[in-house]
């Protein structure tokens, strides 16, 4: 409760003023970058009273995430998983609709236009707040004065929200056709043959989903010995096997060490990796390869040397607790500081930073960030993972309920996976909940929201759950961990 307290009321979202200010004027804010991080700070700051100039180098706000992240790649992701529900799932339940077959160009237009009416959407918030948005390549000077193509604006302080890009290997040159990062891969003109993936992360996973749904033949080559890294492990194995089921071919413990082009297509060299301790080459045959080996920060033009601004040994600019980095009146959020590239952690940063610019009180929960993978089945973890817990020593219950057992996940014909939550043994305090299953990313809401109020699991087994709705197995789960589940 303590929360609503701290936050602004809305007697505190002051109306824009009248005209927005040209570039002549001093800002009380200035933002760089406006992807999620960023356009939400400039967004709060406004609403709150604040003179705010956001810049980015696109021409369109929204950042990775509405540009080149999540919304392209949920579009053909919900696309490309209807195509299988009516290819495979439509007949079963008495559906007969003919021959189901892709369309390529369409689905490319439909995910293009979603991208474009929804970055217009932060273009109207901008402009229903008075932010003053410009498109152009930003460097700070000082804590009070920009450079915006050449142009110096000043303003009271900066926000540095400038996101991350994909990380290269060594050695091996994208060209985002042949050779693709995730920007490549989410507009690739034809279905490719053999579709090489590097990396079994969120990217890896969700991306070779969507092509191997489309027809193509797909190889994920991961360097450790199991996918979707910092989730529960018991779900990484659930999701491989849904995942090899859909015909993706996973060679785990496995680099990439050379990549070479042919009139033809690619070979792809691997081995064993390193920890491993065996040796030995293969060369693999395809026509694309994706290299999805995580993302690095954003920060080169920035003049961050000349600052002083500190950065961690992989680049991300050190914040304290109120976002202050080591050079006062300068602020960082988003995926250009530590903790998870996620969209929702730097929005919740952009809204904590604005209020403090503000003068308000904020508060971030840094362990209760969800995790979504958005394949099929989705996977969802809010806290702590299974193997953290034993890591450090902690005594603690698990219950587990399975969609085959909920009476909803039943008539959708969709019971692939389960329901796992992790209690303290002796306070049954919740301590982590992982979801692998039918809208596993909407359902882990609940828990989320009972951890931050510091909820027990028969908090939510003694919660009434309509019924019948999928979010049944998550009241059984925690039945599970209490006590004992009732339709199991
Ligand atoms: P960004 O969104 O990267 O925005 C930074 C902006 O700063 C950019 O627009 C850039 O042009 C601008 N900029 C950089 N330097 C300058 C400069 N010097 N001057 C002016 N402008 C500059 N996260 C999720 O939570 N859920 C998902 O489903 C999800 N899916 C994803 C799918 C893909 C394929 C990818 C690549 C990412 C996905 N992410 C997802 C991650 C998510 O996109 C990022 O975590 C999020 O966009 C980070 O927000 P940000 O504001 O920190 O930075
Ligand atoms: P990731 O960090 O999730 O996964 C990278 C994977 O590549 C790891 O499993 C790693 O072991 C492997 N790897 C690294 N180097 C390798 C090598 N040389 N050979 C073989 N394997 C190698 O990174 P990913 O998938 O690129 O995603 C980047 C970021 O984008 C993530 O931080 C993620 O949070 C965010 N994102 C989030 C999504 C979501 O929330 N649903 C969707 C897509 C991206």
């Amino acid at each position: 409760m303590a929360r609503v307290q701290e936050k602004g009321t809305e007697a505190d979202v002051k109306k824009p003023s009248a005209t927005t200010p040209g570039l002549h004027e001093e800002f009380d804010v200035t933002v760089i970058g406006a992807g999620p991080g960023g356009y939400i700070c400039a967004v709060r700051a406004a609403q709150l009273g604040l003179k705010v100039l956001c810049v980015d180098k696109r021409k369109e706000a929204g950042g990775t995430c509405l540009n080149v992240g999540c919304i392209p790649s949920k579009a053909l992701l919900h696309a490309t998983e209807r195509l299988v529900e009516a290819r495979d799932l439509f007949p079963r339940m008495g559906i007969q609709c003919g021959e189901v077959k892709a369309d390529l160009a369409a689905m490319m237009a439909n995910k293009d236009r979603i991208v474009s009416e929804t970055v217009k959407g932060v273009a109207f918030l901008f402009k229903k707040y008075q932010v003053t948005f410009r498109t152009g390549h930003a460097s700070i000077k000082s804590p009070d004065c920009i450079v915006l193509d050449g142009e110096e604006v000043r303003t009271k302080r900066i926000v540095i929200a400038t996101g991350s890009a994909p990380a290269t290997l060594g050695g091996i040159e994208i060209d985002e056709k042949q050779i693709v990062t995730s920007t490549g891969a989410l507009k690739l003109p034809h279905v490719p043959r053999h579709l090489i993936i590097v990396g079994a992360g969120v990217i890896g996973l969700e991306l070779g989903s969507v092509w191997r749904r489309l027809g193509a033949d797909v190889t994920i080559v991961e360097f450790a010995d199991h996918i979707a890294p910092g989730f529960d492990r018991d779900m990484s194995k659930q999701l491989a096997r849904s995942l090899q089921k859909l015909g993706i071919n996973f060679r785990l413990n496995t680099k990439v060490t050379q990549v070479d082009k042919r009139a033809d297509g690619l070979t792809v060299r691997v081995s064993p990796s390193d920890a491993t301790g065996a040796e030995g080459e293969e060369a693999l045959s395809c026509d694309t390869l994706l290299v999805a080996t995580g993302r690095r920060p954003v920060t080169e033009g920035l003049g961050l040397e000349a600052l002083d601004i500190k950065r961690d040994q992989r680049g991300h600019i050190i914040i304290d607790e109120n976002f202050n980095t080591s050079c006062p009146g300068i602020y960082a959020i988003g995926d250009v500081v530590p903790g998870p590239m996620l969209a929702h952690k730097a929005e919740e940063e952009g809204y904590a930073l604005a209020n403090h610019l503000a003068g308000h009180p904020h508060h971030i929960r840094r362990d209760l960030i969800p995790g979504v993978i958005y394949t099929h089945p989705e996977v969802a973890m809010v806290g702590a993972t299974e193997e953290s817990l034993k890591a450090q020593n902690a005594t603690y219950r698990v219950g587990t309920y399975p969609f085959m057992a909920n009476g909803r996940a039943r008539a959708n014909c969709d019971t692939e996976g389960s329901v796992k939550i992790l209690t303290c043994e002796r306070t049954d305090t919740l301590l982590g909940i992982h979801i692998i299953g039918p809208s596993a990313g909407e359902l882990i809401a609940e828990p989320a929201l009972a951890m931050n109020f510091g909820a027990s699991a028969e908090d939510i087994a003694l919660s009434c759950h309509a019924h019948p709705t999928l979010s049944e197995a998550v009241k059984e789960a925690a039945l599970a961990a209490f006590d004992r589940p009732l339709n199991l």
